[in-house]
């Protein structure tokens, strides 16, 4: 089986922020508050009209710039994002067709925060399987379209962002290392959106009663993610063999930066071997990694031959965990 590594890394923020200090203009609460309860201190926000495939298609444009290759060679797009622009069609269609990747095929996947592991770990496979030789991976959400700016326990949570990938084969011993992956639907209620589906289609009530906005149950998701995000790192790196020791950095998703810290400290990570980025974007759900990541690549934290840890947990439950020795 031929290995699959990551060959370019892209990442695209809106211009636009979003403070601490503005919203303390907006909502009851304080700059003090969200530091110390989340780490968070300002967050990109996608202007009007500016939507989840805008922002993927910057990233993707960076990946392929980096690469140097033609978007008719990518074979698969697979998205990974909670806020499409639209139901359907997908917003893997509407990526290929704007970065004229002719002839590739691609889907979105829905596993909210866990999405980017969920995502490089089929791109993997897809690559290892020799059925694909390029495999772009985007985490792209628009997570200010879907919260509510009136309450306070979500509306400083959030922010807007993309991240892509290029998987494509490596050389023995390179790149994808295994995974990790686990959903619990029992935890679907503590985190949704709970309009807008064939549940609860959209309706004048659902509107009015502020349904189609993010729903948290925020102590319970604190709690699975903190113990979830310790577990599955752990029970990767001893089914491969290695311990803490080993990684050169956890990367990991940035909900918040007491959970990062917490599942690092039951790891027994030192904080210099952890990626903490999330003061400057918030929980930009599905690309939070791929942001974290180039900031470590950008800031020579990562080189050629490290093992890198991904790890995330998020909406459905859903948590995962993938290993990786980094290829460039
Ligand atoms: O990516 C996966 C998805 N999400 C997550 O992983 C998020 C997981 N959860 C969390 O990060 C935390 O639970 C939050 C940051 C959302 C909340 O922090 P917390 O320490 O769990 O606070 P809490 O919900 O227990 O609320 C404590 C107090 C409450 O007041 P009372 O009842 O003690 O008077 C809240 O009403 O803090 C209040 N509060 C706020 N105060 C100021 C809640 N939000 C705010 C706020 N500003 N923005």
């Amino acid at each position: 089986m031929p290995s699959a590594k990551i060959t370019a890394l892209g990442c695209y923020s809106p211009p636009g922020l979003l403070t601490n200090a503005d919203l303390e203009k907006m909502v009851d609460t304080t700059d003090q508050w969200i530091v110390e309860r989340t780490g968070i201190r300002q967050r990109h926000i996608a202007p009007p009209g500016m939507a989840t495939s805008d922002m993927a298609v910057e990233a993707a444009k960076i990946v392929l710039a980096q690469r140097g290759i033609d978007p008719m060679t990518i074979d698969a797009i697979v998205v990974c994002t909670v806020t499409p622009d639209m139901l359907f069609p997908a917003t893997a269609c509407l990526v290929q067709d704007r970065i004229g990747a002719k002839g590739a095929w691609g889907f979105d996947l829905i596993a909210a925060c866990s999405g980017f592991v969920y995502g490089v770990t089929v791109g993997a496979h897809l690559v290892m399987a020799g059925t694909h030789k390029r495999v772009l991976v985007i985490g792209s959400d628009t997570m200010s379209r879907i919260i509510d700016y009136q309450d306070r326990s979500t509306c400083i949570l959030f922010g807007d962002s993309a991240g892509a990938v290029l998987i494509e084969p490596g050389e023995p011993g390179e790149g994808y290392i295994g995974h990790l992956n686990e959903v619990d639907g029992s935890g679907g209620d503590f985190l949704k959106q709970p309009a807008g589906g064939s549940r609860m289609p959209a309706s004048r009530e659902t509107v009015d009663q502020r349904l189609h906005y993010v729903k948290q149950e925020g102590q319970q998701v604190f709690r699975y993610a903190t113990r979830k995000m310790f577990e599955m790192s752990r029970d990767l790196l001893a089914k491969h063999g290695y311990t803490p020791d080993d990684i050169k950095l956890l990367v990991p998703h940035q909900a918040n930066r007491r959970i990062i810290l917490a599942a690092a400290e039951r790891l027994g990570l030192d904080e210099s071997k952890i990626v903490i980025n999330i003061d400057q974007y918030g929980n930009t759900t599905a690309s939070t990694i791929p942001l974290a990541l180039r900031d470590a690549v950008e800031a020579g934290r990562v080189q050629k031959g490290d093992l890198i840890l991904f790890a995330a947990v998020g909406a459905g439950f859903t948590a995962g965990a993938t290993l990786w020795r980094w290829a460039y």
